[in-house]
């Protein structure tokens, strides 16, 4: 497992910061804390989706299914590939497609949040607009696809932050310590 910053590869002067992790590990709260903290942009891919779709994320799954919304994902992915280097919120399960990785690591630098199963159900518990966890809101469930998901996480991960027990306050500046 990687533990320290990795040398940045990417070729964009101004590069962009990817973060990753299970649905509920507080991607969105800290992209919102990073983006006030060192007053650059951020992009939310679940809401840039929705935005396109004009649809909710729920929407599209139900409508289009799933393999339709990876594909908005790899899409809104090489999007950026043009754009100004940012923090983007990653939807949870974007880093199950190989591509979306190879994009990420093209661009600049993929930090992965954890925290355990029963954190992440206590944060998501009266979640409605997951449409995974339907059916699956339980420590368990969530803690097996935690697992099934983990060798993913992994590969992509060029630094882990664990969140458990932390305000997003001390997540950011943590974050920043580690990527200055
Ligand atoms: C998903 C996570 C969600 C959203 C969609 C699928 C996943 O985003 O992209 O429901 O596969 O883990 P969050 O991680 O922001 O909840």
């Amino acid at each position: 497992m990687k533990t320290s910053p990795q040398k940045a590869t990417h070729k964009n002067p101004c590069p962009f910061v990817f973060l990753i992790g299970f649905m509920g590990a507080g991607k969105s709260a800290v992209a919102s804390g990073l983006q006030r903290r060192l007053s650059i942009d951020r992009i939310e891919m679940d809401r840039e989706i929705e935005l396109g779709e004009g649809m909710t994320i729920p929407e599209i799954f139900s409508k289009k299914g799933q393999e339709y919304f990876r594909d908005l994902e790899t899409g809104l992915l090489k999007s950026l590939e043009t754009r100004n280097g940012c923090v983007v919120s990653c939807g949870g399960g974007a880093i199950l497609r190989p591509e979306n990785v190879r994009i990420m690591k093209s661009l600049g630098r993929i930090l992965w949040l954890t925290a355990s199963p029963v954190t992440i159900w206590e944060r998501v518990r009266f979640s409605e607009n997951r449409p995974l966890l339907k059916g699956r809101m339980d420590p368990e469930s969530i803690r097996q696809m935690m697992e099934e998901r983990r060798p993913a996480y992994e590969r992509a991960a060029d630094l882990i932050i664990d969140t458990d027990q932390k305000s997003v306050d001390q997540v950011v500046e943590e974050i920043i310590r580690m990527i200055e």
